[in-house]
């Protein structure tokens, strides 16, 4: 068995060793180096473009919208947003012109003596912000999606409702700081316009090429280079950036490299939606939550891209992991004159869960009783239903999970101490919060029936496999884990397996590496890929009793030509049901739960907030790679932290200006507190061996149980994040004039 096994990730021995080769690294014969001239305001039309003539623009390929063959359309959900600027632009930092040039020096210099010259147009920068009719750039409102969730009668509960509490709950935009920038080559190789780079989805990418040439997909070929992270920052970018080095590429004659540094990169590419939820509850004397009234907006920027199934997402995730009879959530994601934001890490359910995990303290302590005992008194049980109407039955004991983890913290005990410590400690003020979490694995809804992935598992000659799939390694260790499935499936060892580097032209679309889908919903098709050819192995080969190796070493034995190929395509499972218009049914085929407890200390001198414990326990399903399963955690922790108490995404005309390390501050380890990791494994039917979706459940609970635990520590409520020093610092003297 290997799957449960601390199996060495497969790619770790090359990347210690500094072997792994990506986009930047490629040695390609003749190469130009791209880069981008962006528009320098919100909003605008373009009147001029002026080129420097002290610079020798012979010598340079400039591409401007004119040279676009087909739709200028990034292709996404709605194909609204432009390659390149044409008249209008819409935020700071728009794409207008696309230049190369053979010397990466002379390309810095000419991207500097280029002037885009636009006449403003009013701008929004704000989602709240009152529109006048100018301001209006989409539909009537500047509403990209609007999501509507009703269950039970509301009104009728809060019109008997003796007690109804209300709160705001704002979270900040937060950039990805994957190690690795945004990077893409493209070059025409037989007959085939090459794309390779660093991202998540190559199947995106091949869909925005082929819709933005016109040609069919045998015209291309998009091939993922190692990736050095992305969190959801190279989900739907990078077939932007495809698009452009593939344009210059093509105009060049000659291989193009696109390459951006880190100012750029945080400058201009997607984000995290800065959100405004809005709660309004009904509770009853008991503490148990009678009717919910969420609203909650989410701050787009320019374009559509990804924003509707981030909205739903986090409407879908809104209420938390507790029953309540009578609900309604109410989401809109708007328009700004921003760069548009994207997928990052939990997509719309951290905002939201945010806000429902703050506002359960607010209740307890209005109601005078621990937060942890407000939540036992609320947290699903078994057979209930969730907001959509879809019934809890994973068979996870959720308050058997919040009543662990505060044992693994002595959650009670710290509470005592801290009261005496804080009553001693002239400065230091010590605090312990908790939240309860949870997040649906694989695509939303019928999302997962309409992506139809499929997957491919090979034999090779030698009797050993190679699992085709387009998932992505992005530093998750999805090349181990998958090659560890399917070595348990067929009974091998899991030097006998290897994974595909995805290549459009070799693997099937098993669609994309988000949505924390990949070990559930793609593993099991791995295993059933892998069911399908030991059988043909054994059929043709008629060694019915020897093992898969073997099988696979005679079929080809008999013939030497004919590949033989597993071969599986996604199936829904039957008991799922979900209807996109009423937002009905199972929103997820199963959800993962989390139970984290923090402790702070908060230094009332300098107002900074220190972690100094973290217990984070977990149920998801079986754990496929303990040690890469506890790097997610532990991961996605350090990044909730880094959201919760430091990023600070600081903007202008709608766009960030501490674009640098030096200024967007993110946690570094001494940062820090020990990461407790524990699980829980409540098997899931969908997933292999019963594993559900992990990577993006950290990043869900982590910022509101800090902040809860500075709320202890201070006696105050906190509603907005990120909680920086000189946040804190207005707090608690708006506290003391207040
Ligand atoms: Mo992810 S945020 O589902 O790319």
């Amino acid at each position: 068995m290997s799957v449960g096994e601390d199996i060495p990730r497969v790619d770790g021995f090359d990347k210690l060793h500094g072997r792994t080769l990506y986009v930047d690294d490629l040695k390609i014969e003749g190469v130009l180096h791209g880069g981008t001239i962006r528009s320098p305001v919100a909003r605008g039309r373009i009147t001029a473009i002026h080129f420097d003539p002290a610079i020798r623009w012979d010598e340079f390929v400039v591409v401007d919208h004119r040279d676009i063959p087909g739709p200028n359309e990034v292709a996404l959900i709605e194909n609204d947003q432009p390659a390149l600027a044409a008249r209008e632009v819409r935020h700071r930092y728009e794409p207008v012109l696309l230049i190369a040039h053979r010397s990466v020096r002379a390309l810095r210099q000419a991207l500097r003596a280029v002037r885009v010259e636009v006449e403003p147009l009013p701008a929004v920068t704000d989602p709240c912000q009152s529109l006048t009719p100018v301001l209006i750039q989409y539909g009537a409102d500047n509403v990209f999606k609007r999501i509507d969730i009703a269950k039970g009668d509301p009104e009728g509960a809060f019109a008997r409702a003796s007690r109804v509490t209300a709160g705001v709950y704002a979270t900040g935009s937060q950039e990805h700081v994957y190690l690795e920038t945004q990077g893409m080559v493209a070059y025409q190789q037989d007959g085939r316009l090459v794309v390779r780079g660093s991202l998540q989805c190559p199947y995106f990418v091949l869909d925005a090429l082929t819709h933005f040439f016109g040609r069919p997909r045998e015209a291309f070929q998009v091939i993922q280079a190692p990736t050095g992270g992305a969190f959801g920052g190279k989900e739907d970018f990078p077939s932007q950036l495809a698009i452009h080095a593939a344009l210059l590429a093509e105009k060049a004659g000659a291989p193009v490299k696109i390459i951006f540094d880190r100012q750029e990169d945080m400058a201009a590419t997607t984000k995290r939606h800065a959100s405004r939820v809005r709660h309004r509850t009904a509770v009853a004397e008991d503490g148990r939550l009678s009717a919910m009234e969420i609203d909650v907006l989410l701050d787009a920027g320019a374009y559509v891209t990804l924003s509707p199934v981030v909205l739903s997402r986090a409407c879908l995730h809104a209420t938390g992991p507790y029953f309540c009879e009578n609900i309604r959530v109410h989401g809109e994601a708007r328009l700004t004159n921003s760069p548009p934001a994207g997928a990052f890490r939990g997509f719309g359910a951290p905002q939201t869960q945010f806000a429902i995990e703050r506002h359960m303290n607010v209740i307890a302590d209005q109601l005078g009783i621990d937060p942890a005992e407000l939540r036992r008194r609320n947290l699903l049980r078994d057979g209930q239903t969730m907001a959509t109407g879809q019934v809890f039955r994973d068979g996870t004991d959720l308050v058997g999970l919040l009543d662990r983890a505060l044992d693994l913290s002595a959650y009670t005990a710290r509470q005592e101490q801290f009261k005496a410590d804080n009553r001693r400690h002239p400065y230091l003020r010590k605090g312990v919060g908790l939240s309860m979490s949870f997040h649906g694995a694989g695509f939303t809804g019928s999302g997962e029936t309409r992506l139809a992935s499929e997957v491919c598992v090979a034999g090779l000659p030698d009797g050993r496999v190679e699992v085709l799939t387009a998932q992505t390694d992005l530093g998750q260790g999805t090349e181990t884990i998958l090659a560890q499935i399917a070595a348990d499936r067929l009974g091998v060892g899991i030097d006998r397996v290897r994974v595909a580097v995805p290549d459009t032209t070799r693997v099937p679309n098993s669609g994309p590496t988000v949505a924390s889908r990949t070990a559930m919903v793609v593993g099991r098709l791995v295993e059933q890929a892998c069911d399908d050819l030991a059988a043909q192995a054994r059929r043709v080969a008629g060694t019915d009793g020897g093992s898969v190796q073997d099988a696979i070493r005679a079929r080809y034995a008999a013939n030497p030509r004919q590949r033989l190929l597993g071969r599986v395509k996604y199936a829904p499972p039957p008991a799922i049901q979900w209807d996109e218009q009423s937002y009905r049914g199972d929103a997820y085929p199963c959800y993962s739960w989390a139970a984290h407890v923090a402790e702070v200390e908060v230094d009332l001198r300098t107002y900074e907030v220190r972690v100094s414990d973290y217990v984070a326990l977990q149920e998801v399903g079986k754990v496929v790679n303990p040690t890469l399963a506890r790097g997610q955690i532990q991961g996605g922790i350090a990044q909730g932290i880094g959201w919760a108490l430091l990023e600070n995404v600081v903007t202008e005309d709608g766009a960030m200006i501490n674009n640098q390390m030096t200024n967007y501050i993110i946690p570094a380890s001494a940062d820090l507190p020990p990461i407790r990791v524990f699980f829980e494994e409540q098997p899931s039917r969908y997933g292999p061996h019963g594993a559900k979706g992990m990577g993006e459940l950290p990043m869900d609970g982590t910022a509101p149980t800090v902040i809860n635990a500075v709320c202890h520590a201070l006696k105050t409520a906190i509603n907005k994040i990120p909680l920086t020093p000189e946040r804190l610092m207005e707090h608690l003297e708006g506290e003391a004039d207040g």
